[in-house]
């Protein structure tokens, strides 16, 4: 699902969680254990504030998890943050997220009190999966209209703490050309008018820079191509992406390697690491 971003619907956005923020304890920020920085809107930084903050880092396990325990590392260290990497479809590890509330807000959810929280993210990184593993039913689907309604109702979780029913939405920060890829070959940002071969060529590239042997053992390549081109035309002659002539429809063939880059079957692949993005500091060339 990919939602048209404009910018009043960005501005009606913000303004909207600029309005819940306040009646907030606690910020549960979903982001793509794959590409935690790209999956992320910095505009919520400064929405937030000095409120505290989980960062989700969800569909690890779909992720390298050695690069998610470098990411945990490095939000840990950020101020009123703290990193917990996530499958939400899975009911027993969203369990911690209650108990790392109480912790971060000891004040709030025992008896007497109320611990409110509100889960915020882009649109398709798992958000409302997390929220109907929470409450431990299946929410009514608001539609992932580009804001929250401004007086979202609150799902008692029955443990002290309160949940928004319906999600902050946050635009994909797109201005970064790195980041529009990595959110391109994740699946989080495109579909429609998606160029899939120049996507697949810059997940290519990747690929055959950090994951080189998963690629090699999924494709059954003897070697890794010289290239991201030459990899992503052996994909396709291998699985029969062909045209006219022999030739190979590198069209069909983008849309298979990112198709099963995203399932997980190519192994367990991140897109981006702290290292990259420390490398650029600023995000100049993230
Ligand atoms: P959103 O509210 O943030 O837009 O995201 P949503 O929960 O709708 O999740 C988007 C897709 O990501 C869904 O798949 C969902 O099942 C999947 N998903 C959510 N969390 C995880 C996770 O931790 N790991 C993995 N692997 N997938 C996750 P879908 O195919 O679009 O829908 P469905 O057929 O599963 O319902």
């Amino acid at each position: 699902m990919t939602i048209e971003w404009y910018p009043g619907h960005m501005a009606k956005a913000k303004r909207q969680i600029a309005e819940v923020m306040p009646k907030i304890d606690i910020v549960i920020e979903v982001l793509d254990a794959r590409l935690p920085v790209s999956s992320a809107n910095p505009m919520l930084e400064k929405l937030r504030g000095n409120k505290p903050c989980i960062k989700v880092l969800n569909k690890s396990d779909l992720a390298d998890p050695d690069v998610t325990a470098s990411w945990v590392e490095y939000f840990d260290q950020q101020k009123g943050v703290k990193a917990i990497p996530l499958d939400a479809r899975d009911r027993s590890a969203t369990g911690q997220i209650p108990k790392l509330c109480r912790r971060i807000v000891p004040h709030k959810g025992k008896p007497g009190k109320t611990l409110r929280a509100m889960v915020v993210g882009i649109p398709n990184v798992g958000k409302s999966t997390l929220i109907n593993t929470l409450a431990g039913r299946k929410m009514a689907r608001v539609g992932d209209k580009p804001a929250i309604t401004t007086c979202p109702q609150q799902i008692d979780l029955r443990n002290g703490i309160h949940l928004a029913d319906t999600p902050g939405l946050l635009w994909p920060d797109i201005r970064n050309q790195k980041s529009a890829y990595r959110l391109a070959a994740s699946g989080a940002i495109g579909e429609g008018g998606m160029d899939y071969v120049s996507v697949a060529l810059f997940a290519a590239e990747y690929l055959m820079d950090r994951y080189a042997e998963a690629l090699a053992s999924r494709y059954k390549l003897a070697e890794i191509p010289e290239s991201a081109s030459a990899l992503v035309e052996q994909v396709g002659r291998k699985r029969g992406c062909l045209i006219a002539g022999g030739k190979v429809d590198l069209q069909r063939a983008s849309e298979l390697l990112l198709r099963e880059l995203r399932a997980g079957l190519i192994g367990l692949v991140s897109l981006e690491t702290p290292g990259e993005i420390l490398e650029v500091e600023g995000g100049r060339d993230r």
